[in-house]
């Protein structure tokens, strides 16, 4: 047991996603139980170098479990990147008597605290916050499986008024340079083409699809949009191949990165935020907490890399139903 943590720092930095809530309502708890002060750091790495802070009640925080985004509220800092910001962010810690940070982002946090660790030597855990679920160490990131709750939601609303006008629908959902939220939200609400990042064949199977539609129903795509074509350009093929389409175009955008998280987030934020505080309890250091086949683990900073690739199992069931 490591008894030398009195004061922690915790931050949420990057994209907000649905379950930061959560995860800071079981640290603040854990930490509480462990009798470990927890300080709130407003706006990420802002908040850091700025030494803009905030305490983290666990009776406040308790009644925001539901509740989507980040009340420490997030930023990409571009002053962190630079060894003066960082230095900046040392001295913040150090009068402040902050000895261990937990911080909760994308790979682009984790590569912050790695720098990071290399000026300052005290523990950091990572927790991974992000929608588009691109993270290696961990079969989910926080926040991923509300967005995709959020993407097939509206995309069966979008079915309606497509079946409705027998409409091709290309519908772009988030996710970066990932394909899943594109692949979840796709399959669930059975689309007939999903375009994502990872796969370059699929739009020659969407072209094979769409030559022979009829306008005689709906024709729902979910391309990512990371997709390295893109939804314009995916309706330009689509009206060069079939002239009669009726087509329109629904960018779903930022409304996935809000709302309350679901059942799946808000429990995967109560057990990362404890794992949090349990990993600083065993002496971890520049390691990411996450859940690999519904079991705790830890991932090195160093080993945390983007996820670009889909398995064989989601590639296959992408094959089958694209076609
Ligand atoms: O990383 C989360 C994410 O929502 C991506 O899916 C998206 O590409 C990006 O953030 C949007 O960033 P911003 O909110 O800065 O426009």
């Amino acid at each position: 047991m490591n008894q030398s943590i009195k004061h922690i720092g915790v931050f949420t930095s990057g994209g907000d996603s649905p379950g930061m809530n959560a995860v800071l309502y079981a640290i603040a708890k854990a930490a509480e139980a462990n009798g470990i002060k927890a300080t709130g750091i407003r706006k990420g790495y802002e908040g850091l170098i700025d030494g803009d802070f905030m305490s983290l009640e666990t009776h406040q925080l308790q009644k925001l479990v539901h509740k989507g985004g980040t009340i420490l509220k997030t930023a990409r800092s571009k002053r962190f990147m630079e060894l003066k910001g960082r230095k900046k962010a040392l001295q913040t810690l150090q009068i402040n008597n902050i000895d261990a940070l937990i911080a909760i982002g994308g790979d682009g946090t984790f590569k912050g605290l790695l720098a990071f660790s290399e000026i300052y030597d005290i523990p950091f855990i990572g927790i991974p916050g992000t929608i588009d679920n691109d993270i290696s160490g961990t079969d989910y990131t926080l926040g991923f499986d509300s967005a995709v709750n959020t993407a097939i939601e509206n995309i069966d609303k979008i079915r309606d008024t497509a079946e409705s006008h027998n409409r091709v629908f290309i519908v772009e959902v988030m996710g970066r340079d990932s394909g899943y939220i594109a692949l979840h939200s796709g399959l669930t609400v059975g689309a007939d083409a999903i375009l994502i990042p990872e796969s370059g064949k699929d739009i020659i199977d969407l072209l094979n699809k769409v030559k022979d539609y009829d306008s005689e129903d709906a024709f729902l795509v979910v391309v990512s949009e990371g997709d390295e074509i893109g939804a314009e350009l995916v309706a330009s093929k689509i009206k060069e191949i079939n002239h009669n389409v009726d087509l329109r175009i629904t960018k779903l955008g930022h409304v996935q990165r809000g709302g309350n998280p679901s059942a799946l987030d808000r429990m995967l934020g109560i057990r990362l935020g404890v794992a949090a505080i349990d990993a600083l309890l065993q002496g971890k250091n520049n390691v990411m907490v996450g859940i690999l086949n519904n079991e705790l683990y830890l991932t090195p900073f160093e080993e945390v890399v983007k996820q670009h690739q889909v398995n064989d199992e989601l590639q296959k069931l992408l094959e089958l139903f694209g076609k």
